[in-house]
């Protein structure tokens, strides 16, 4: 008995002297498998332990399991040191340089659509307007037959559709259809919402089209809405977002979901009305169609056409901030060139 204590003693104090003295890993390693390894001198004396006496066997135990625990604390702290050694010889020997300047963070920007959508929300939330979100693949119901252009209608010529495989599906030409969506869900009840989203044209792109743009739709209906609230609203939000003074003109127009309809201009803030290029030498920029919603739309969306009545309006904010930044190119938007997103705000 007294042998082993010894022997555990000694092999104690040699082990620990050469875990101390192993000056890398693989010595450290080479040292933890001749003592704790399957093999190793500890790992045999702690096997031998079942043939001592019985009565001599838990002190053994005891202190050889004691012994193993010490030298395994100890290996394992070796360890750490020697790896923080070895990275810290790395870094002495790759000779940072601190003086070199470091990456300059890019800080991303808004898109100038996302930017003009928010100012167009702004300016609606202002005058009590909620947000409406509509589809954007819709159904021929709703983005012509429930606006009033039954199958084989003129007018829908006017849009230039992207069709589906699927049966009547197809990729929402404007977000005049979530008007349906929304007087459906509001019915009996009075709305003012702006609806905004992306809308697809299958159309050549050229500076002034693109084949998918956003557009942000109006709808008020009311038991007392008249054109007058519609050009009240409009000048309130031409001044808005153009500078205030802006002088408003309504066209008449055609539209099969709006009785009457209109085309609404303001004066080119880019020539004071003048006559250049972007006004086409005329003073005057269209901004948005607009009119009073047809009767069979309101009926088609749960209203009464005898009781209620509402306009509507349609803008394309890509539109907007073209006018607001003197941009002539519609296509800007959509090629991803930083040059141009760049310079915005
Ligand atoms: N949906 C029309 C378009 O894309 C724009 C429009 C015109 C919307 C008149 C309206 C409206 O709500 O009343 O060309």
């Amino acid at each position: 008995m007294s042998t082993l204590l010894e022997q555990l003693s000694t092999l104690r104090t040699e082990t620990a002297e050469d875990i101390r003295q192993a000056q890398d890993e693989e010595a450290l390693a080479s040292v933890f498998s001749a003592v704790l390894g399957r093999q190793g001198r500890l790992t045999q004396i702690l096997r031998g332990l079942g043939s001592l006496p019985r009565e001599e066997r838990p002190e053994a135990g005891r202190a050889g399991n004691e012994c193993k625990r010490f030298l395994e604390d100890l290996h394992a702290e070796r360890r750490g040191e020697l790896a923080n050694l070895a990275i810290s010889e790395e870094l002495s020997a790759e000779g940072i340089d601190v003086t070199l300047p470091g990456r300059p963070w890019t800080l991303g920007k808004l898109h100038p659509s996302t930017v003009a959508l928010r100012e167009i929300y702004t300016i609606f939330r202002g005058l009590g307007f909620s947000i409406y979100e509509g589809r954007e693949v819709e159904s021929d119901e709703y983005n012509f037959e429930l606006l009033n252009m039954p199958p084989g209608h003129p007018a829908r010529d006017m849009w230039d559709t992207f069709y589906t495989t699927a049966p009547g599906i197809i990729l929402r030409t404007h977000t005049s259809p979530g008007q349906i969506h929304a007087m459906r869900e509001y019915a009996p009840n009075p709305i003012r919402i702006i609806l905004p989203g992306k809308v697809y044209r299958h159309e050549d792109v050229t500076a002034r089209a693109e084949s998918q743009f956003y557009q942000v739709e109006g709808l008020v209906v009311g038991r007392t809405i008249s054109l007058s609230d519609l050009k009240g609203t409009v000048q309130h939000f031409a001044d808005r977002i153009y500078g205030s003074g802006r002088r408003v003109r309504f066209r008449k127009s055609y539209f099969p979901f709006t009785e009457p309809s209109v085309e609404v201009d303001i004066d080119c803030m880019l020539c004071r009305a003048q006559g250049c290029r972007i006004c086409k030498y005329t003073g005057w920029l269209e901004i948005m169609g607009a009119g009073m919603v047809h009767p069979k739309v309101l009926a088609n969306g749960g209203y009464d056409p005898a009781e209620w009545s509402g306009f509507a309006f349609g803008m394309g904010p890509e539109r907007v901030a073209m006018l607001k930044y003197a941009i002539t190119d519609i296509r800007l938007f959509y090629t991803n060139d930083a040059r141009f997103l760049e310079q915005m705000v």
